[in-house]
């Protein structure tokens, strides 16, 4: 099964400030859209709780140690694994792992692909980050960038990223 993590960070890797996202950039959101359609997003609780409902036509999947209520058809597992292992039971091709910050840390290391938006900005007030990518590990195939506009407040390139021993 393909493991995608799908992330929007800045350029010193912040994700979230105040259990939030720190910018509003509608063509990533539809980016985001559009990755994700149709196929399970896997999240920390705390990411579950600032989007505040389910993204519709996506299996939503929230990972918390604890028991927690959680909308119908929503699908709650203690550990990554178990929800791995679910997924392979169903023969599910591709899972997007959406954040937050400790679900991305604890994650990294399974994942095969990578789809970064590079905001090019540094916020110097951030809360939550994403791990720095060891060049070593991983390839860029693909890049786009779009440039700040009345919608965009920042300039910011989308990146494709895949381990490099799924490239062999
Ligand atoms: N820029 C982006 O692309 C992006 C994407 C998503 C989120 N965000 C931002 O990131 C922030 C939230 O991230 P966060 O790091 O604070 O929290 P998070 O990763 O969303 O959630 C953390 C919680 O998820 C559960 N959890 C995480 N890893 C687990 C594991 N391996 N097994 C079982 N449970 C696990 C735990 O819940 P329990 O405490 O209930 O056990 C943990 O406290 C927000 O600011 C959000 O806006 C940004």
């Amino acid at each position: 099964m393909i493991q995608t993590i799908v992330v929007a960070a800045s350029e010193n890797n912040v994700i979230g400030i105040h259990n939030t996202l720190p910018w509003h950039l509608s063509d990533d959101l539809k980016f985001f859209k559009k990755i994700t359609l149709g196929k399970p997003v896997l999240m920390g609780r705390k990411t579950f709780e600032s989007l505040g409902s389910p993204l519709p036509k996506r299996l939503n999947i929230v990972l918390s140690r604890s028991a927690i209520e959680l909308p119908e058809g929503v699908l709650h597992f203690t550990n990554y694994q178990e929800a791995i292992l679910y997924l392979e039971q169903q023969e599910t091709p591709e899972v997007c792992i959406i954040g937050g910050g400790v679900v991305f840390a604890d994650t990294l290391s399974f994942v095969n692909q990578i789809y970064l938006t590079r905001v090019h900005t540094v916020l110097e007030n951030g809360e939550i980050f994403f791990p720095i990518l060891d060049c070593k590990q991983w390839t860029k195939v693909w890049e786009e960038y779009h440039p700040k506009d009345e919608q965009h407040q920042f300039d910011f390139s989308f990146q494709q990223y895949k381990r490099n021993q799924s490239l062999v």
